[in-house]
């Protein structure tokens, strides 16, 4: 974690990141918690090469708090989405591998004590995208399917697209993505295309 103390953040905001990582480090098991801190990683690394990001603290909150969701099992972020994210269908809730991200921003407000709206969002969003992403929550959306513990074919050329052109990127991964899930006979959720077309330039 020594890459949060080089951070180009005030001495505060750099103690506040080791805390919630030692939190975090206390919470997930040692798999999820390296994915957590590895995915904060890539997100600094494609921030320092693109100028256009606004708020690198912001960033680094929502990367590491990102997966929080994924602590609670099936059964109880489906209890907590009914009572959370009441404008979720039944289709949706049946969408397990997302549900994490459903009620994410939820959980992180409720266990950390995390309000900024533009990190919620982007902990909410983090598995299917959204139209009209900032480019904080691109790269998050990014860093998480390609850091450096991920292992797939295509990894390391998206890892290299991404610290050169995020939106060029953001396609390949979102691409990948639906591949991936198609592959697998999985479902799509409905908002899928929707993104997609809006990722490519469209509305
Ligand atoms: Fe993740």
């Amino acid at each position: 974690m020594d890459f949060i103390k080089k951070l180009d953040l005030g001495e505060d905001k750099k103690k506040y990141l080791l805390d919630l990582v030692r939190k975090l480090e206390k919470i997930m098991e040692p798999e999820l918690f390296a994915h957590s801190v590895n995915t904060m990683e890539f997100a600094v690394e494609m921030a320092v090469s693109h100028k256009e990001v606004e708020n690198l603290f912001e960033l680094c909150v929502s990367s590491a708090v990102h997966d929080y969701g994924k602590v609670f099992n099936t059964e109880e972020l489906t209890r907590l989405a009914r009572i959370h994210s009441p404008g979720l269908s039944e289709f949706e809730l049946g969408l397990k591998p997302l549900l994490h991200s459903f009620v994410g921003d939820f959980l992180v407000s409720r266990d950390f004590g995390i309000n900024n709206k533009r990190i919620l969002r982007a902990v909410k969003y983090h598995t299917i995208g959204s139209r009209d992403m900032s480019v904080e929550e691109k790269i998050l959306f990014i860093a998480d399917k390609v850091e450096k513990g991920r292992k797939y074919e295509k990894v390391g050329k998206l890892r290299s697209l991404a610290v050169k052109d995020i939106n060029l990127c953001l396609i390949e991964v979102y691409k990948n993505t639906i591949i991936y899930v198609i592959n697998k006979n999985s479902f799509l959720h409905p908002d899928t295309s929707r993104i997609w077309n809006n990722i490519c330039g469209g509305n």
